[in-house]
């Protein structure tokens, strides 16, 4: 079957997070929404056809997962990436956002500290702040426009605050976003490798946040930072979803592999009764996408793949002031106006008055992120054309009406 990504389809009056609030979020109806990570494509009908077949037996009562959305999860890490994961160390959350303040409620106490590497998704900050912890941002750095660890200052982040005050590191977890939200990394290896010496070393646990894992653009490979060693399996938390892969973010259904049974229990201790597991049309759709949608996902590539071309020499050949960050998955763009001059307002009124875009502000994902903003491709190729061509002209006028 050949899907048909080009098809422009009106999600508005929808209920839907990316259409149906610009002008509460931007002030004005005919902005083109390119920030959340959702994606303006019809899901696989594979999927579609699951979920109508459910829905044709009406009875929705509680549910939990069958042994066959199990044996789903299992199948495909197996296939994707080579890990082995056993049925227990499975647990079914609504989100990966949901996970990771429970995952960080079960590894802390009040006061102690979490490792995030900035700029980075913006939901991570209230998971660490909200559990009465703070953050340690081990800033990641920009070197000839791609993003790197900053190993050296991971190392540093153990080391006692300078102070005369000065007490013991209290650091018990870092979170790791792999592919990279927003700066696009597919990290090496090697270079998980080298994170999780570190972080193990230092008696902390790694949260590893995959749920990007297999939009990936060609040439890539995703490493499951369990999948290292024995040892790295013991000591993290992976956040899996078909959420962000299969554009089925609304139905809320993620997949949280804890292959240590002491972190998986605490886990579950503390979403006892308050977090409820996904509804049974998540279950449905996670197993129709796992086992049926390969080929709507390997056409859906090939899409993403042309779009991130196209930008890219776009924004090359015609706004040079511009910077693109090549994202090595994700289809999320990380662009730096910083030749522009703006400051944080003004870039984001820039954006959304004079463009009439949508973007995700940079510095939601940390003050690194001042002077760039995140852009999300996932679109029929007519509208990123339309959008870049507003871009261009916004910035355009901008040149002969300097000031
Ligand atoms: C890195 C990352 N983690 C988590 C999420 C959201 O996860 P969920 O909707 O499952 O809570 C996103 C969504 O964009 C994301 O980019």
């Amino acid at each position: 079957m050949k899907y048909n990504f080009d098809i422009v389809h009106n999600r508005k009056n929808t209920n839907s997070v990316k259409w149906d609030l610009l002008k509460r979020l931007f002030g004005r109806e005919d902005i083109i929404s390119m920030w959340v990570a959702d994606m303006d494509f019809p899901a696989a009908e594979p999927v579609t056809e699951a979920l109508r077949k459910r829905i044709e037996h009406p009875f929705y009562g509680y549910t939990k997962a069958g042994d066959e959305v199990v044996d789903a999860v299992i199948k495909r890490i197996h296939k994707k990436f080579k890990w082995k994961i056993r049925p227990e160390w499975i647990i079914f959350t609504p989100g990966v956002v949901p996970a990771l303040h429970t995952a960080i409620r079960s590894l802390t106490h009040p006061g102690d500290e979490i490792i995030l590497q900035q700029p980075v998704y913006y939901p991570f900050f209230p998971s660490v702040t909200l559990s009465g912890c703070t953050i340690r941002n081990n800033e990641l750095k920009l070197t000839d426009y791609q993003y790197e660890m900053d190993f050296t200052d991971l190392k540093n982040q153990f080391l006692p605050k300078k102070g005369i005050n000065s007490k013991p590191n209290r650091v018990k977890a870092a979170v790791l976003c792999n592919p990279h939200n927003p700066v696009g990394r597919v990290w090496s290896r090697n270079e998980l490798i080298r994170f999780g010496e570190i972080i193990l070393k230092n008696n902390a646990v790694v949260i590893s946040d995959e749920i990007h894992c297999e939009l990936l653009y060609r040439g890539y490979k995703h490493t499951p930072f369990a999948s290292i060693s024995s040892e790295f399996e013991q000591n993290c938390i992976v956040c899996m979803a078909p959420s962000k892969t299969f554009n089925l973010a609304g139905l809320e259904i993620s997949t949280i592999i804890i292959p240590n049974k002491e972190i998986r229990d605490e886990f579950n201790y503390i979403r006892e009764g308050i977090q409820p597991g996904p509804n049974l049309f998540a279950y449905t759709a996670l197993e129709a996408a796992y086992n049926d949608g390969d080929e709507w996902l390997e056409q859906l590539l090939e899409y993403l793949q042309e779009n991130l071309n196209f930008i890219k020499n776009y924004i090359k050949k015609n706004i040079p002031l511009i910077k693109m960050i090549e994202p090595q998955g994700t289809y999320l763009i990380w662009l730096d106006f910083r030749s522009l001059q703006f400051n944080n307002q003004n870039l984001s009124s820039f954006l959304t008055g004079k463009a009439g875009l949508g973007l995700d502000d940079g510095f939601l994902f940390g003050e690194s992120g001042s002077g760039f903003a995140r852009m999300n491709i996932a679109c029929p190729m007519a509208v990123l054309k339309e959008s870049l061509t507003r871009m261009k002209k916004a910035v355009d006028e901008l040149n002969h009406n300097p000031g």
